[in-house]
């Protein structure tokens, strides 16, 4: 465990400003910095630093806090991991406490266990007798031993051993199986992957995640890859392979290029393509968007030029869209993948055809006009309504009415009545596209209501220190009514003293609950919130009114009670009661 005393250290240390202005550009509005939310798409700027008070806060999709806090969101991880990324830009050790949270102990051994596991398999394949074949296969397949190491393939000889040469290293049972590294089965554990070639999974940062494991035989049941499946670590849809190999590269020319395989990114990279990553062959997310748009916003679909792989690239090409990436695509000679490729013909023949790259809308209307006749009614038809879908993915107006042009050029159609066909089939539907589709890890923010009277105790509790002890005598918890607000009220009551309320920043640094972050920071920065001390008293009346009438409801219901059963002494006793809550509500 991270003692707070340092978090508050890296979050006081780090300026906020010139943190965030190292991941997006930011301009001056006033008091405050402005910038394009990095959370949420979006067109005007509704994303505000606060030099002041050190926070952030989109007023867009409610994403907000501190440092800290913007670190986890934008490098997508943990608490402690943020706090170590910060602590480490300033050149600071973390002292870390015993006695680790079970969840942040959890998964530290995961990602422990993960990276002892790639050095296990590897040395393995360096050093093992039984490796001899696949390291072989390896050789074989035009993979040197450099790469090899650099990439830290391995093998995996199964029949146990690992499960045996991490028991001897007391690692648990439970661990190596959190990792699935072993799997039970029939009522005892076993490796998972059995005589195969290892491919380590890493994230951006070099932490590996999971692993892909290839046979070297032939043999005809097994499938041909065992990948890790999802674990706490490894969140297949948040990554891409090789990514942390060849993000420097990708930036610097300003381009990716995806292709689906492991082979098909690591054979390129080392004959020196090297601005390449693979999604794994599976469709793209719209969080491996978001993963490249932290890079670059030009994106080269390099998928196997088979039926899978076109209609692989199609589906990839209007997801990249749809998140605002420029998408071009290489076509690939039948029956090559980019690893094949690279092998058989050289590296210069897939760096041409990578110069060669089509714009998205040439390939998509070269796939069309194969599948249909162009010259035909219904097959103009039906090219149209096609690339209408994926044009519908734009957000730029400019670029549809150039693509919607182009369409008619190549239909021979003319102009204004593929405009008109647009409008009629299209026309209402593409507005308001802002939000990245499936918020799966982009911050959804919490758009619960919460009255005015309370925002505003809030407001108050978060700017001066006379108003806290006040509002702790008069309110509790239970007195708000939204969910949030009692889980920020209950959070200030317990952790609050004056001081840290004066100085929020110190109070923001150790939330780890986004809502309860964010919800601050919008407190915060809000400035439509009155802030003068009628509307405070005012509202801490309101409130106590509140549960004064929800008392009284109370009573009245145990009067009725009493009245049926005849209880004179209680129903005196609640009749009174009645009267004094009556007293002070009037
Ligand atoms: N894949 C998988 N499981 C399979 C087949 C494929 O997970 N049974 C994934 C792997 O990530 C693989 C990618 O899909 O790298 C592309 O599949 P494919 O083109 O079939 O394999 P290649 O990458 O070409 O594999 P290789 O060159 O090693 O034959
Ligand atoms: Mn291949």
């Amino acid at each position: 465990m991270i003692p707070q005393g340092f978090i508050e250290e890296v979050q006081n240390k780090t300026d906020i400003v010139e943190l965030i202005s190292s991941y997006l550009p930011l301009r001056r509005a006033g008091r405050n910095f402005r910038a394009n939310c990095p959370f949420h798409s979006e067109k005007t700027p509704s994303f505000m630093i606060s030099p002041q008070k050190q926070i952030f806060h989109c007023f867009g999709c409610q994403a907000g806090g501190g440092a800290v806090q913007f670190v986890t969101l934008y490098e997508k991880v943990n608490f402690p991991e943020a706090v170590e990324i910060l602590a480490k830009r300033l050149g600071l050790e973390i002292p870390y406490q015993k006695q680790d949270g079970i969840n942040s102990k959890l998964k530290t051994n995961i990602s422990d266990v993960a990276a002892e596991a790639s050095v296990f398999f590897h040395q393995n394949l360096l050093e093992d007798k039984n490796a001899k074949g696949a390291l072989a296969y390896l050789l074989n397949r035009g993979i040197s031993l450099d790469t090899i190491k650099q990439f830290r393939i391995g093998y995996a000889p199964g029949r146990n051993t690992l499960l045996d040469y991490f028991r001897k290293k007391n690692f648990t049972i439970d661990i190596l199986e959190k990792a699935s590294l072993i799997v039970s089965r029939q009522e005892s554990f076993h490796d998972m992957f059995n005589d195969r070639v290892m491919f380590p999974i890493f994230d951006v940062r070099g932490k590996v995640l999971g692993f892909g494991g290839r046979i070297w035989k032939d043999i005809k049941e097994a499938p041909k890859y065992i990948n890790s499946p999802e674990s706490p670590l490894y969140s297949k849809r948040e990554h891409l392979f090789g990514l942390n190999f060849s993000k420097d590269e990708i930036i610097k020319q300003d381009c990716i290029i995806v292709v689906e395989g492991y082979l098909d990114m690591i054979v390129p990279y080392a004959a020196g393509i090297k601005n390449i990553a693979a999604s794994l062959g599976t469709a793209l997310t719209p969080e491996q968007a978001h993963l490249i748009r932290r890079y670059t916003s030009h994106v080269v679909l390099a998928y196997d030029s088979d039926k899978a792989g076109q209609a692989a690239t199609l589906r990839a090409l209007d997801l990249l869209l749809e998140n605002e990436l420029k998408v071009k695509v290489v076509k690939l000679p039948q029956g090559f993948d980019p690893d094949s490729l690279v092998r058989k013909e050289g590296r210069d023949c897939f760096a041409r055809l990578i110069a060669q790259r089509e714009d998205f809308f040439d390939y998509k209307i070269g796939v069309l006009k194969n599948a249909h006749d162009a010259e035909s009614i219904e097959g103009k038809t039906k090219i149209t309504q096609e690339i209408f879908s994926t044009l519908a993915n734009l957000k730029s107006e400019i670029e549809r009415y150039e693509y919607i042009r182009k369409l008619s050029q190549a239909l021979r159609i003319k102009e204004e009545i593929m405009i008109d066909e647009w409008r009629r089939s299209h026309g209402a539907k593409s507005k308001n596209n802002t939000y990245l589709k499936s918020p799966g890890t982009m911050y959804k923010g919490t758009k619960e209501l919460m009255p005015l009277t309370e925002k505003i105790i809030f407001k108050f509790m978060l700017n001066n220190k006379k108003a806290f002890p006040f509002i702790k005598k008069n309110l509790t918890e239970t007195d708000f009514s939204s969910h949030l607000a009692r889980k920020a009220a209950s959070y200030f009551f317990s952790s609050g003293s004056p001081d840290a309320l004066a100085a929020p920043e110190n109070l923001v640094s150790g939330i780890q609950d986004k809502d309860l972050s964010s919800f601050i920071s919008s407190i915060i920065m809000d400035e439509d919130i009155p802030f003068d001390k009628e509307s405070f008293k005012g509202s801490i009346l309101k409130l106590r009114k509140n549960r004064m009438s929800d008392l009284r409801r109370k009573v009245k219901d145990q009067i009725g009670e009493a009245e049926a059963k005849g209880d004179r002494g209680k129903l005196e006793d609640l009749i009174a009661k009645h009267d004094s809550i009556n007293k002070e509500l009037r």
